[in-house]
């Protein structure tokens, strides 16, 4: 996970997004929200979807350039092509509580809106 964390804040069309962001935090409810969807046992405490992406901006590109560069992190791993549309089947259904602008435009700015979740404590 942290290097898909840090494949993400160095990529230009993503990284703005990431600004604010508790690295640490971020880190685990990834873990958390995955071993959740593969059956435990751990238990996702963060925040739904739409409310952690909400106010974000990301816009179309951007979550495909998101879903690109987990491809190229898993690949690194060598994460089996099957096992990568597995995750990327339960990935889908999310997109519409993340993209709030339908556009193909990448590396747009993190709106000064943006709340970013507590740090851990
Ligand atoms: C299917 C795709 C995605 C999934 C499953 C996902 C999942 C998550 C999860 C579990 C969190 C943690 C929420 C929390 O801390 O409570 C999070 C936060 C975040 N995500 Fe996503 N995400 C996705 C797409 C994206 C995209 C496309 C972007 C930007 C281009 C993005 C940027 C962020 C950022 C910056 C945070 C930290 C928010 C904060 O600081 O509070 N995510 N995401």
């Amino acid at each position: 996970m942290a290097d898909f964390i840090q494949r993400s804040v160095a990529d230009d069309r993503i990284k703005a997004k990431y600004a604010k962001t508790d690295a640490a935090r971020l880190e685990k409810m990834l873990v958390d929200q995955i071993c959740e969807a593969a059956g435990g046992p751990c238990t996702y405490s963060g925040r739904d979807m739409k409310q952690a992406h909400t106010d974000m901006g990301v816009t179309a590109a951007e979550f495909d350039a998101q879903v690109e560069v987990l491809g190229a992190s898993l690949d690194h791993f060598n994460v089996s092509q099957a096992e990568q549309d597995e995750l990327l089947g339960l990935l889908a259904p999310m997109r519409d509580d993340i993209v709030e602008v339908e556009s193909q435009e990448t590396g747009t700015p993190l709106p000064a809106a943006f709340q970013p979740a507590p740090p851990l404590s």
